[in-house]
């Protein structure tokens, strides 16, 4: 941890700031780690709810590859929003880009990818199979790893360094070369560098950030969105001089621990592991990561890297290019080139480090008093893929028309949907599920006063309420009353 010195920590009681209407606290139950079989339920309802789905799936699917269906699409949105206003467009000295994933292969030769972007592989010398060699088990007595294939085979092929970059064709004819796609948003902005200082003439220090999709050819994908061949990051590449870089540093794994406590991760959910020369990637002096507490136990989330000159260097060196800034000082100019400091997140990772730790299972009472588990995600108003849903309580008229035609006027605002189908208690189950915050119930009343009831899903406390301030809630920033346990915390006290 840069702040304190100490190489691992926990956060521990870091400052927080008060965001609009943060989800409760997570249950203690609803800490990662441990309950593999609770874990496994969170994940059967990420994919039930249709959140994530399997790729190609109706031809057998291509394996560990994902799509997002409509909600873990909004869900993912509401994610790069956030992230896009916080990093690029509320800091005045930060900007953002967009480039190709395909770029020239001298681009990756520069910045040493093509012989350094490498994990070390093995090959199970009686199943065949292929792993990274440091995610497998480490066999009884601590020696030599462990396969698991059922004979927990310890005879491994030596460790071959294998280059994950993925290549494709550039070009419709069988000579046209090789390129890789990107492995990392970063190497765009870094080429960009010059085109950037010349149209905008930033002053040092200044930020330029990118959100797109990476690719890397990984040994072991898996856990879910946690390691893909196909993923989705947010970089920024923050220049300095090279003087002021360790304060950077120190700044950006400060700034990224609380934009992830602002988010609604509990702190017991975090905890930084500082890199440093060897033990960091090829073009970083040192590096923190912010680790989440995963099913599986510790996995990075953020990786926060002092990248020192390297990048800006190396394609200075390769191009010919002049990369440096040039700086006006009282005795003349100077020219410098900068330190680049990079927080660098994954947005799928991002998502599943949020689903976790908002996930939550209780116990409850039915509407005939037997005790019954519900599943939610106490997603925070603001990221909820669905914010309202509006469920008549009958399929008859006029209650469903009112319900349409108040979605209508609630979709301008906020994101809301109309839910028609199955019991009313099933129905707030499936928004519990999709962490849908609040319902509201249109009932035989609702065409003679034009009230409304409406179920926050935390406390599950509901109260009817004329339609027009229905839409002050979700707006309101002050509506933490909504976490209320009322007296009704029964679920289905209105049908
Ligand atoms: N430009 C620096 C860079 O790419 P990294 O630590 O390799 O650094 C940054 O990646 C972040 O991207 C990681 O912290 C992680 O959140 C995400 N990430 C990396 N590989 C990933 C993968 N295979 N699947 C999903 N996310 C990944």
């Amino acid at each position: 941890c840069p702040p304190c010195g100490e190489k691992q920590m926990r956060v521990v009681g870091w400052r927080r700031v008060a965001s609009t209407l943060s989800p409760s606290p997570p249950a203690p139950q609803s800490q990662a780690g441990g309950d593999a079989a609770r874990w496994a339920r969170m994940y059967e309802v990420v994919r039930r709810r249709g959140l994530v789905l399997p790729n190609s799936e109706v031809y057998g699917g291509l394996a560990s590859a994902l799509d997002f269906g409509p909600l873990g699409a909004q869900l993912k949105k509401n994610l790069r929003d956030r992230w896009w206003r916080d990093f690029v467009e509320r800091r005045r000295n930060c900007m953002g880009l967009e480039s190709s994933v395909l770029m020239n292969r001298a681009v990756w030769e520069a910045a040493g990818h093509l012989s350094s972007f490498t994990d070390p592989l093995v090959e199970c010398k009686l199943c065949h199979a292929r792993f990274r060699a440091d995610h497998l088990e480490q066999g009884s007595g601590g020696q030599g790893y462990m396969c698991p294939c059922p004979q927990k085979n310890t005879d491994f092929s030596e460790p071959k360094e294998f280059n994950m970059l993925f290549q494709t064709r550039y070009g419709c004819t069988e000579d046209s070369p090789m390129i890789p796609l990107r492995p990392e948003t970063a190497q765009g902005i870094f080429t960009q560098f010059p085109a950037i200082v010349r149209n905008h003439r930033p002053r040092l220090p200044f930020g330029v950030g990118q959100v797109g999709k990476s690719f890397r050819n990984e040994i072991s994908p898996g856990h879910m969105l946690f390691r893909m061949r196909e993923f989705e990051q947010m970089e920024l590449e923050f220049f300095c001089k090279p003087e002021e870089a360790t304060h950077w540093y120190q700044y950006w794994v400060q700034e990224s621990l609380q934009w992830l406590l602002d988010l609604g991760i509990p702190s017991e959910m975090l905890r930084c592991e500082e890199a440093v020369g060897e033990e960091a990637a090829h073009y970083a002096a040192c590096s923190t990561d912010i680790e989440f507490l995963f099913s599986f136990g510790w996995g990075e989330l953020w990786g926060i890297a002092n990248r020192t000159d390297f990048d800006l260097r190396a394609h200075m060196l390769a191009s010919g290019k002049d990369f440096s800034m040039r700086e006006l000082q009282e005795s003349g100019s100077t020219h410098t080139l900068p330190y680049c400091i990079e927080p660098a997140l994954g947005l799928d990772r991002l998502m599943l480090a949020l689903l976790s730790a908002t996930y939550t299972e209780e116990e409850v009472l039915s509407a005939d008093g037997q005790p019954t588990t519900r599943s939610l995600f106490r997603l925070p108003v603001d990221l909820a893929p669905i914010q309202m849903a509006v469920l008549p309580l009958s399929k008859k008229e006029p209650l469903v028309s009112i319900a349409d035609s108040f979605a209508d006027r609630l979709c301008s605002q906020i994101r809301c949907e109309v839910d028609v189908t199955q019991s009313i208690g099933k129905r707030y189950r499936r928004q519990d599920e999709v962490g849908t915050p609040f319902c509201v119930t249109v009932d035989f009343e609702t065409p003679h006063d034009g009230c409304v009831t409406i179920r926050y899903r935390d406390s599950m406390f509901q109260v009817r309420m004329p339609m027009d301030q229905v839409v002050d809630i979700v707006s309101d920033s002050n509506a933490t009353l909504w976490d209320f346990q009322g007296p009704q915390s029964t679920e289905c006290s209105t049908g």
